[in-house]
C-alpha cells in the first residue's frame, strides 16, 4: 500500500492535462485528498460507482470532495464540502462484494459553483483554483519550514506512526504549499482539520497551520509518553514484587511451611473481636489491622503497627472483677493483715459502705503519708483484697518526663504507652486498686510536666476518657482505685494535693511494733523460712531488744529484715542437722545478728553540760538529734561540725548571738566569750543535716556551756530562733514526737504556733509525752537548764562553786510556775 499512498514530487501532470468545466463527482466519507496524492478508495454507493463509471467512459477525471458528516448515507449537495480536488483514476478492480476499488492521483483542487445534477451520479460545474506559482522564499518562510520539518522528526522520536519514505520525500520538498500538504494527509489529522487546511490557498498560511497542528500533537505525544512511563515503572514494581511473593510462596509450600502471615492476620482479627474494645477504638483496631494486611510482614512499620495492636487488644477494655461488698467481711480482712490503723480502715470501709448503696460513685483519691515501712504500700494491697480487686503499683519517684505518665506518640521510635496504661494492663482489670508511690519524688523539667498528666489521671471529672500518647484512643480510667503515696506532704504540687484525701501513718512506737511482729511479721516469716514456732522461739523480751538495738526507724522494715535474717540462721542450722529448739533471749540475741547497732540515745547520754536533744524530721520519720557545744581557750571562734547545711550553721551563729546578747541575765562574764572558741558539733556525722528548727537545741546547748549548767535529761525540744530570741514554728511534729516517744523521751518543747498541731496527734503521743509550748528562747532555757550546780554526780570543780554566785536566786521559782502554766493548759484541753 505504501506506493500507492506515496507521491512522486517530480510529477507534474497538472501541465498536461486540462480538467473541464463540468465534471462528476464522488464524495468521500473519512479522508481529504489533496493534489499529487494516490491513494485507493473502496466504493459502494450506487451514486459514487455511477460517476465512476461516467468517469472512466470519458477523461478518467472525476471530482473528490469530502462530505461533512462521515455518517451520512445519502448525502445532497449541502453535505458536501464545495472545494475539492480532481483526481485521475489510475486504476480500478471490482470487488467480489459487489464494491469498486480504485486508485486516484489527485490533480488539482477546484471549487464546486453549481450543481448539475445528483441522479443517478453527481455532476458538477467547477472551476479550477489557482495556486499562485512557489512563494517568494523569506527569511520566515525558511525558518517556517525548517521548523516544520524539525517538528516531523520530534514527532516520531516520540513514536509517531510514519512511513520512512514520507520522511525522505518531506527532507526534500521545499515548496511550502506541498510541503503542507504532504505532512496534512500523512499526519493522521482530523478530517475537520485537514479540509480546513486543503481550503487555505495560501501556501505559506497552509504550512503555518500545520505547523500549529503539529506542536499540538507533539505537546500530546509527550504528555501520552509520560503517562506510560509512569505507568509502565509501577507495573514494573508491582510485577516483581508479585512476582517475588509468588515465588517465596512455593518455596515455602515446598518446605511444607504454612502462610504464616495470613495466619497472624487472622489470629489479629479474632483476638481484636475477643477484646470487646468500645465503639471508639474498634474502628482504629481494624484500620490498624488492614494496613498492616498490606504492608510487607517484616518492614519496621508493619512491626510498629504489629506491637500497636498488641497493646490494643491487650488492654482490659471490659474485663472487670465484681466488688465485694460485705462490710464485716472486708473489716475482717484489714484487721488480718494489719494491726491498729484505726483511722485508715475506718475510712476503707466508709468508701466501701457508700459504694454499696451507690454504684456509680466518683471514688475519693486516698493519700498515705508516713514514712516507710509503716505499711502504706501493704495497706494499698490489702485493701485490693478486701475489695475483690487486682492491685497494681507503679512508683513515681524520679519520674520527670511527662511521657513516662502519659507515653510517647508512636511516630517517636521504641514508643511505648505511659506507666498509668501499662500498669491498667498490668493489672488485667479496667478496675483495679491502683497505686502510684512516692508521689511526693515527682519531678518536673524542661520535658513537660509529669505532675499535670497525673492530675488528668486523677480528676474523676475527665479521667473517663484519658488519652495516652501511645495508644490514642480514650481509656477509662473512672473505675479505678487511685491510692498515692508519700513519705511527705509538702513537696506534693498543691493542684494534686487538693484532689486527695490525706490519712497520716506516723509510725509506730516501741510496743506498736513488739505487737506488730509478733503477730504478723513473725508467724510471716516463719513461715517463709519453712520453721515453725516449735523450733524457734523469742519471747517479748529479746523481740524488743531487736527493736530497740538493732533497729531504728519509725516503721518496720528494718524489724521484718532483722527477724528474716533470725529466721534464716536458725533455718540453716536446722538444714546442716542441728535439729533441735532454739530459744532466743536478750543474752543470746547477739549470737544471732551480731553486735548491737543503736544503742538508745537516752540511755546513752548522762545528765550532762553542753548536749541538747533535739528532734529532727526526715524522709524515714522522725529522729533525734544530739548538739554538743564545748567551749576552749582561744579567741571567741565559733567551729560548726556534723555536715551541717547552710541553715543550720546560720542558726547556730544566730543561737551564739543570742546567747551574748543575754550575757548579763544569764550571768556570763563578757569576757569569756573573747576568750574561748566554741565548738558546736552534731554527732552521726555521715548524715547531712539541715534546716532552722534545731535552732533553740543549738542555743540551749551553748547556754550550758557558758553558764556550766546542766540539761535535764528525757527532755527534747525543737524550734527555731530569732536574733530577739522569738521561738518560730516547725514542720514535721507528728513525726518528730513519734520519735521522741520511741526514745522514751518525757518531755517536748514545742513552739507556741505548733499547738494546733498537737490535736492530730496520734493518741498514743498524746498520753505518753508532756507537750510544753513555748514562745521565747528564755522560757527554754527556764525549762532545759537545771539550776547552776544540781543535776551532778560529783560537783566538786571550782567554777560551779563560782557560777553559783552569778545565777539569780530567783530561776527555779520562774521556771516551777511555767511548768505549771503548761501543766493547765494541757489539762484544759
Ligand atoms: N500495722 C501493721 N500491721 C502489720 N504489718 C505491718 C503494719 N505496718 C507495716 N507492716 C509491715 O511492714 C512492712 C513494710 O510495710 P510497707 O507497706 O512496705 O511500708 P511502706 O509502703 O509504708 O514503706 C510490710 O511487711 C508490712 O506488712
Ligand atoms: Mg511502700
Amino acid at each position: 500500500m505504501s506506493d500507492e499512498q506515496t507521491i512522486d514530487p517530480k510529477e507534474e501532470k497538472e501541465e498536461e492535462i486540462t480538467i473541464p468545466e463540468e465534471i462528476p463527482l464522488l464524495p468521500v466519507r473519512d479522508v481529504v485528498v489533496f493534489p499529487f496524492m494516490i491513494l485507493p478508495l473502496f466504493v459502494g454507493r450506487e451514486v459514487s460507482i455511477r460517476a465512476i463509471d461516467e468517469a472512466l467512459s470519458h477523461d478518467r477525471l472525476i471530482l473528490l470532495s469530502t462530505q461533512k458528516k462521515v455518517d451520512d448515507e445519502e448525502p445532497t449537495q449541502e453535505d458536501i464540502h464545495s472545494i475539492g480536488t480532481v483526481a485521475t483514476i489510475m486504476r480500478m478492480l471490482k470487488l467480489p462484494d459487489g464494491r469498486i476499488k480504485i486508485l486516484v492521483q489527485g490533480l488539482a483542487k477546484a471549487r464546486i459553483s453549481r450543481f448539475l445534477s445528483s441522479r443517478p451520479f453527481f455532476k458538477v460545474a467547477i472551476e479550477k483554483i489557482q495556486e499562485g506559482g512557489l512563494p517568494e522564499v523569506t527569511v520566515e518562510v525558511e525558518a517556517l519550514i525548517r521548523n516544520v520539518k524539525e517538528q516531523l522528526e520530534n514527532m516520531v522520536s516520540l513514536g509517531k506512526m510514519i512511513l520512512p519514505d514520507i520522511l525522505i520525500i518531506a527532507e526534500n520538498i521545499d515548496d511550502p504549499g506541498r510541503l503542507a500538504d504532504l505532512i496534512t494527509s500523512n499526519i493522521g489529522l482530523k478530517v475537520d482539520q485537514a479540509q480546513e487546511i486543503l481550503e487555505l490557498t495560501d501556501s505559506v498560511e497552509r504550512l503555518q497551520k500545520v505547523n500549529e497542528y503539529l506542536s499540538k500533537e507533539i505537546e500530546l505525544l509527550s504528555v501520552q509518553q509520560k503517562i506510560q512511563a509512569e505507568a509502565k515503572g509501577e507495573m514494573d514494581k508491582i510485577q516483581r514484587e508479585y512476582f517475588l511473593r509468588e515465588q517465596l510462596k512455593a518455596i515455602q509450600k515446598e518446605l511444607g511451611e504454612v502462610d504464616e502471615r495470613a495466619e497472624e492476620i487472622n489470629e489479629l482479627r479474632s483476638k481484636i473481636e475477643k477484646a470487646k474494645m468500645p465503639a471508639k477504638v474498634l474502628p482504629e483496631a481494624e484500620k490498624q489491622l488492614r494496613r498492616l494486611e498490606k504492608m510487607h510482614p517484616d518492614s519496621a512499620e508493619a512491626s510498629t503497627v504489629r506491637t500497636y495492636l498488641e497493646w490494643l487488644i491487650d488492654m482490659p477494655w471490659s474485663k472487670t472483677t465484681r466488688d465485694v461488698l460485705d462490710i464485716p467481711k472486708a473489716r475482717s480482712i484489714l484487721d488480718e493483715d494489719h494491726y491498729d490503723l484505726e483511722k485508715v480502715k475506718d475510712r476503707i470501709l466508709e468508701y466501701l459502705s457508700v459504694r454499696k448503696l451507690k454504684k456509680k460513685m466518683k471514688g475519693p483519691i486516698l493519700c498515705f503519708v508516713g514514712p516507710p515501712g509503716v505499711g502504706k504500700t501493704s495497706l494499698g494491697r490489702s485493701i485490693a483484697r478486701a475489695l475483690g480487686r487486682k492491685f497494681v503499683r507503679i512508683s513515681l519517684g524520679g519520674v520527670r518526663d511527662e511521657a513516662e505518665i502519659r507515653g510517647h506518640r508512636r511516630t517517636y521510635v521504641g514508643a511505648l504507652p505511659g506507666r498509668v496504661i501499662q500498669g491498667i494492663k498490668q493489672a488485667g482489670t479496667h478496675n483495679p486498686v491502683f497505686m502510684m508511690d512516692e508521689i511526693d519524688k515527682l519531678g518536673s523539667d524542661f520535658r513537660g510536666d509529669p505532675s499535670s498528666a497525673l492530675l488528668e489521671v486523677l480528676d474523676p471529672e475527665q479521667n473517663n476518657s484519658f488519652s495516652d500518647h501511645y495508644l490514642n484512643v480514650p481509656f477509662d480510667l473512672s473505675n479505678v482505685m487511685f491510692i498515692t503515696t508519700a513519705n511527705l506532704l509538702d513537696p506534693i504540687p498543691s493542684a494534686l494535693r487538693d484532689r486527695m484525701e490525706v490519712l497520716y501513718l506516723p509510725g509506730y512506737t516501741h510496743e506498736e511494733k513488739l505487737k506488730i511482729a509478733r503477730q504478723y511479721l513473725l508467724p510471716r516469716q516463719l513461715e517463709e523460712h519453712g520453721i515453725t514456732e516449735k523450733i524457734l522461739s523469742i519471747p517479748d523480751p529479746a523481740i524488743l531488744d531487736l527493736i530497740t538495738h538493732y533497729t531504728q526507724e519509725a516503721g518496720l522494715r528494718n524489724v521484718e529484715r532483722e527477724i528474716a535474717r533470725l529466721c534464716r540462721k536458725v533455718a540453716r542450722q536446722v538444714a546442716e542437722g542441728k535439729d533441735r529448739k532454739y530459744l532466743v533471749t536478750t543474752n543470746n540475741l547477739h549470737k544471732f545478728l551480731g553486735p548491737p547497732k543503736f544503742l538508745p540515745e537516752v540511755e546513752l547520754e548522762d545528765n550532762q553540760v553542753g548536749v541538747a536533744t533535739g528532734l529532727a524530721w526526715t524522709q524515714s520519720g522522725g529522729d533525734l538529734i544530739f548538739i554538743e557545744a564545748t567551749k576552749m581557750k582561744g579567741k571567741g571562734g565559733l567551729v560548726l561540725t556534723g555536715q551541717l547545711g547552710d541553715v543550720m550553721k546560720e542558726s547556730a551563729q544566730a543561737a551564739m548571738s543570742f546567747i551574748r546578747s543575754r550575757s548579763h541575765k544569764l550571768g556570763i562574764k563578757e569576757s569569756t566569750f573573747a576568750q574561748n572558741d566554741i565548738h558546736v558539733h552534731v554527732p552521726a556525722g555521715a548524715i547531712p543535716k539541715d534546716g532552722p528548727s534545731a535552732g533553740i537545741t543549738m542555743a540551749t546547748a551553748l547556754a550550758s556551756v557558758f553558764t556550766d549548767r546542766i540539761i535535764k535529761k528525757s527532755l527534747a525540744m525543737t524550734g527555731e530562733v530569732t536574733l530577739r530570741g522569738r521561738v518560730l514554728p516547725i514542720g514535721g511534729l507528728r513525726e518528730k514526737s513519734m520519735a521522741a516517744l520511741r526514745a522514751g523521751i518525757r518531755q517536748v518543747i514545742i513552739p507556741k504556733k505548733n499547738e494546733k498541731d498537737l490535736l492530730e496527734l496520734p493518741p498514743k503521743v498524746k498520753k505518753n509525752l508532756e507537750f510544753i509550748p513555748v514562745e521565747r528562747m528564755d522560757e527554754v532555757l527556764d525549762i532545759a537548764l537545771l539550776p547552776a550546780g544540781k543535776g551532778r554526780k560529783k560537783s566538786t570543780s571550782r567554777k560551779t562553786a563560782v557560777r553559783k554566785k552569778a545565777v539569780p536566786a530567783k530561776k527555779g521559782a520562774k521556771k516551777k510556775a511555767v511548768r505549771k502554766k503548761t501543766v493547765k493548759k494541757r489539762s484544759g484541753k
